[in-house]
């Protein structure tokens, strides 16, 4: 394993080594989140399990956005009792943003259960599990509340924000490939409370990371060859380092970043719409390493649900906001989150979503049904009243808007070459029953998908592929010239 950087915090480990495993739900945030934690543990002595069955540290990074996130995490709770009750050595953890929410209510329904561990508290963890394996467990980790905990995060995450995933053995392919991609945390938390969403309350305030930080990270990570970074923030177009005079706000962040050798591309995400200023737009347009890729999430095309979900926008300067990206980068891309069956939305709001998924050309959206989270405003104030069966059809109806949009948007790929950063070998070849050639899977800076055949020495490679065929969500293709 590489050297720890200076003044990096290490753990001393009095107990056995451990062999953990640990399940990731949820968003990229929380991919992150288990990438430190698992270089915190390596760095702690302890080494990866195989699989589950192998493992006496389990643990799972869990998700409170929707509900069924949350179900899925207490049936698997529900089976970890049987592997507690066989191999009662076996230490159970939850972190993340369920941990948060739910707190001791785990220990009650789980009581399998040992670490109980919140978004802000991660890197405690290997310390915890010292506890635990001491005897003096279970142990609870959270942030008191959102207000008082404010500056305890802050310390607390930028000492963890030092682990970087580099430190993780690449011995899995997933490691591998992160070797040439990683994510970078630029801001921690939101203050936008969305009427929906249980985001701000487990993640607490926006705290952006000090800029010099974040270039060091980036820096690291180039020296160790990554091409490809992932700015991420919850709502990452409103990162402000405000420690120095002038402010440095995400494009000037990205100026910065763009200067450090090695990088190839730049990406951010999730962008909030209102956000999304000239100076970022014209940022992406003028630096070549950074994708022309923007996520900014719309949820509805109804002023009227916009308004009951506390968006902070219209419908008209949603649109008027993607002109602005269209007209200075016409090849951008743009993928959107949408949310059917908020509370109230009738059949003449869903229309309005339906017409701006059709106008606006995304290249991808992400739909979800409603789900009504404890403790949001939007489950305090309105009811949950649009049926299970009219959310389902209302979100097969707009994936079916976005999936012709997708095969349409995709046609004009066939028989162009794309230049594509390959990531690793693709799960599409079972699927098409092709499982005796090697498929690869690669993205282009439009964060297109790319499937075609190649050996595992391209990964980490970025190779002009020419297109072949397409379908709504992939295109395949074929390498034009490897030795470049
Ligand atoms: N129900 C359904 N979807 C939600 N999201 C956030 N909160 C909820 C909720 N309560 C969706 C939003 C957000 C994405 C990450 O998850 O679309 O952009
Ligand atoms: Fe949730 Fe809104 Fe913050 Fe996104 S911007 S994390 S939807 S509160």
């Amino acid at each position: 394993m590489r050297a720890l950087p200076e003044g990096q915090p290490t753990s001393i480990m009095n107990s056995m080594p451990r062999r953990f495993f640990l399940q990731t739900v949820g968003c990229q945030m929380n991919s992150l989140d288990s990438e430190l934690v698992a270089a915190a543990l390596l760095r702690a002595g302890h080494r990866q399990a195989e699989s589950i069955g192998r493992a006496d540290l389990i643990l799972l990074n869990t998700c409170s956005v929707r509900q069924h996130a949350e179900d899925k995490i207490y049936s698997l709770l529900g089976r970890l009792k049987e592997i507690k009750q066989e191999r009662p050595a076996t230490i159970i953890g939850v972190l993340g943003c369920m941990a948060q929410k739910d707190q001791h209510e785990i220990f009650r329904r789980a009581p399998c259960v040992d670490l109980v561990v919140g978004p802000g508290q991660l890197s405690l963890v290997p310390s915890l599990v010292e506890d635990v394996a001491a005897g003096r467990g279970p142990r609870i980790e959270v942030s008191l509340d959102r207000i008082g905990s404010g500056s305890d995060r802050a310390s607390v995450a930028k000492s963890f924000a030092r682990f970087t995933p580099r430190d993780i053995e690449p011995t899995s392919a997933a490691a591998k490939r992160r070797r040439h991609q990683a994510m970078v945390r630029v801001a921690f938390g939101c203050d936008k409370f969305c009427s929906y969403c249980i985001v701000p309350s487990v993640r607490g305030p926006e705290q952006s990371r000090p800029a010099s930080e974040i270039r060091d990270e980036v820096q690291r990570l180039a020296d160790e060859g990554c091409l490809e970074i992932t700015l991420l923030g919850q709502t990452v177009n409103s990162y402000c380092d405000a420690t120095v005079q002038p402010a440095v706000r995400l494009s000037d962040l990205l100026v910065m970043l763009h200067e450090i050798d090695g990088i190839r591309r730049l990406r951010f995400v999730t962008n909030y719409p209102k956000h999304m200023t000239d100076d970022l737009i014209e940022a992406v347009r003028d630096l070549p390493k950074v994708s022309p890729y923007f996520h900014v999430p719309a949820q509805s095309g109804s002023n009227v649900v916009l308004e009951r979900m506390r968006r902070g926008y219209t419908v008209e300067s949603y649109r008027e906001m993607l002109s602005r990206i269209r007209e200075r980068i016409p090849n951008a891309t743009v993928t959107s989150d949408f949310i059917v069956g908020f509370c109230g939305e009738t059949e003449e709001d869903f229309q309005q979503t339906a017409d701006l998924v059709r106008d606006s050309r995304f290249k991808n959206s992400f739909i979800f049904k409603y789900s009504g989270r404890p403790g949001t405003k939007a489950a305090e104030l309105y009811a949950d009243d649009v049926s299970e069966a009219v959310k389902r059809r209302r979100n097969n109806d707009l994936l079916a808007i976005q999936n012709e949009i997708c095969q349409e948007d995709n046609q004009p790929f066939l028989g162009r070459t794309v230049e594509i950063l390959v990531e690793g070998p693709s799960k599409m070849a079972k699927k098409r029953g092709e499982g005796t050639k090697r498929q690869l899977v690669g993205r282009t800076t439009c964060d297109r998908i790319v499937v075609f055949e190649g050996g595992e020495e391209l990964v980490g490679r970025i190779l002009p592929v020419t297109i072949e065929t397409i379908d709504p969500f992939t295109l395949f293709g074929k390498v034009v010239d490897s030795t470049t």
